[in-house]
């Protein structure tokens, strides 16, 4: 890699892992390290660890580790000098010159550039002569100019390439505006026509203020209604959210109103409802999910009452049940969704609709409640039954002993039958999951699947022995020397951990450090979460040179009974027992 040490070393000191980490989250402290839940998987209890000390991460639930470089390459994800740079400007530091590849940072950055200019000009059109359809729409939907304003909202006009001209005479090649989206070349002649012709545009502004996508809709009942950015380099629809860049500064309680569409987002706005977000046209994904779980502790979801809306509030339920996100229902009745109720009702009725509003639970219940008949006997226990499903899916007691009450009120059935009936189905569905998670390692210890060292599982033995020599290494660098010259990375078993020992060791013999930061340049940030874990599970125990040296001689012993080519046959007990054998032998 280009990068000096010097710079990563003034990277480092710099990028403070806390600093770094805690826009993104919530982190508490655990001793020497900060805990939290995981941005990179869905989770309940914080297996995400930060270590000040080394300024690194790693997570005990899904193996993400290494650097603030790599963290910041995940989270944004960014490529490594794209994540350096992210880290420099954030830190003050002057990125070295000294060329790098930069071709995809830059092609990004022209995306990002070209953007800006395209909504400048769709909200300059807006308000000028061919704008005027535009204005009109915008004004009959009861938005005001000053929320037009607010959200940069504009008008793609009619005809065929004003945008595409415009940009290209500012300087972007057709191939930028391409990239963008924001223009299609014509398959009939040789020209570039524009992406959103005779639209209402809103653009979509991430957290850190970039146009990165547009949305347009058409001025009456044509088809299709909407038109979005499809991926770009900057822009995944599944990753995108809506107005957080203003909601997230808004929910000071940390409470977050999601709404299907921009629309009603706007309109809800407008109405004062800042905390608003959207989705940009698909179902959430727990991408999203996570990205909103760093600004919230709740969402109201305030989706369409159609069919449509109600599958999606069932999809955001179930995918936020996966993280620490608490979910309220809005039933909205009386509108489609709610910018038609704030249209027809006005905000006093949408806030009265939002402070009643169901929480998943109670949804969950309702929605049962409506697929029987409750005043026949049958429908009463078919109901009862499937209430009691639903009971045994919430985490908190007393919650389950308050819905437990009302249904036995209700219908004139005993609490504690209700109760009784709910515990069983959790202690059978606690069994139901053990098993499954049983089942799942056993499989996964005779077929485990590696992604980041696919040959482990072939020549487990070798490839154990050479990860505890890498982690001894790897805390104990000192220990280099005097075992320097009894291997070699080519005497490996598997390529990965081959790789890993080579790059520590080609450092080593130029006498430079290996700390992480300095590796992280070297590998994918999948391989990197192994190295981190190399780095923990060697810090917790004590290792020695002579345990290198044993580590060595299975590797060697390894490699010359051929296990390149016959995969090894020592389970996980027969191993250790073998290790502890060496140990024994060492020590006497
Ligand atoms: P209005 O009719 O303008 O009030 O919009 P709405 O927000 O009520 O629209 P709707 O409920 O139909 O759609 C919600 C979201 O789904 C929109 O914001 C779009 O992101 C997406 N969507 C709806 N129709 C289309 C379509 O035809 N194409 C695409 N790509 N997305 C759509
Ligand atoms: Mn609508």
């Amino acid at each position: 890699m280009a990068l000096s040490d010097d710079f990563l070393y003034r990277l480092r000191d710099a990028a403070d892992a806390e600093q770094v980490v805690s826009p993104y989250v919530r982190l508490k402290r655990r001793g020497k390290t900060l805990v939290g839940l995981c941005p990179f998987h869905s989770e309940k209890t914080p297996s995400f660890t930060v270590y000040p000390e080394s300024n690194s991460f790693y997570c005990f639930g899904c193996g993400a580790g290494g650097s603030m470089i790599n963290f910041i390459q995940r989270i944004e994800n960014l490529d490594y000098i794209d994540a350096v740079r992210t880290l420099a400007d954030r830190f003050g530091l002057q990125m070295p010159e000294d060329g790098f590849d930069d071709t995809l940072s830059e092609r990004r950055k022209r995306i990002l550039s070209a953007n800006r200019d395209a909504a400048r000009f769709f909200y300059d059109t807006l308000f000028s002569e061919n704008g005027k359809a535009g204005l009109d729409y915008w004004l009959k939907r009861g938005i005001t100019v000053q929320t037009i304003k607010h959200f940069g909202l504009g008008y793609a006009p009619g005809g065929g390439s004003a945008l595409t001209d415009y940009l290209h005479k500012k300087g972007y090649t057709f191939t930028e505006l391409v990239d963008a989206n924001l223009s299609r070349k014509s398959t009939r002649s040789n020209g570039y026509y524009d992406n959103f012709r005779n639209r209402v545009i809103t653009p979509i502004i991430d957290v850190r203020g970039n146009v990165v996508a547009f949305g347009g809709r058409v001025l009456d009942d044509s088809k299709p209604k909407y038109v979005n950015t499809s991926d770009t380099l900057v822009f995944k629809k599944g990753q995108g959210v809506f107005a957080l860049n203003f909601a997230k500064n808004a929910a000071t309680d940390r409470k977050l109103i999601i709404t299907e569409g921009y629309m009603d987002a706007i309109s809800l706005h407008q109405a004062g409802f800042t905390n608003t977000i959207a989705g940009l046209g698909t179902a959430l994904t727990s991408e999203q999910a996570r990205l909103i779980s760093r600004y919230a502790d709740e969402v109201i979801l305030s989706y369409d009452s159609d069919e449509a809306g109600q599958a999606a509030t069932k999809k955001a339920i179930s995918i936020f049940s996966q993280t620490g996100v608490k979910v309220k229902i809005l039933k909205i009745t009386g509108g489609k969704d709610p910018d038609e109720i704030i249209k027809e009702y006005g905000k006093e009725r949408f806030k009265s609709i939002i402070d009643s509003g169901a929480n998943d639970t109670e949804y969950r219940i309702l929605t049962e409640r409506e697929k029987y008949d409750v005043s026949t006997d049958d429908g009463k226990l078919e109901f009862l039954r499937a209430a009691v499903k639903v009971l045994a899916t919430v985490d908190d007691g007393i919650e389950r002993e308050i819905y437990a009450s009302r249904l036995a009120d209700e219908f004139s059935v005993s609490k504690d039958a209700v109760l009784t009936q709910v515990n069983d189905t959790i202690k059978s569905n606690n069994k139901k999951r053990e098993y499954e998670r049983n089942r799942k390692i056993t499989q996964e210890s005779i077929s485990p699947r590696d992604t980041v060292n696919p040959e482990r599982r072939d020549h487990l033995k070798a490839a154990r022995a050479e990860e505890r020599l890498i982690s001894i290494l790897l805390n104990n660098p000192d220990f280099y020397r005097k075992i320097s010259d009894k291997i070699s990375p080519k005497d490996f078993i598997t390529e990965f951990n081959g790789r890993v020992y080579s790059v520590i060791s080609s450092r080593l013999e130029e006498g430079k450090s290996i700390e992480i930061d300095f590796l992280s340049g070297s590998f994918s940030p999948d391989e990197m979460g192994r190295v981190s874990k190399f780095i923990i599970d060697g810090s917790r125990t004590v290792g020695s040179v002579g345990e290198c040296e044993d580590c060595i001689k299975v590797i060697l012993e390894e490699k010359n009974n051929g296990a390149k080519v016959r995969p090894s046959s020592l389970s996980d007990d027969e191993w250790a027992k073998k290790m502890n054998e060496l140990k024994m032998k060492k020590n006497t």
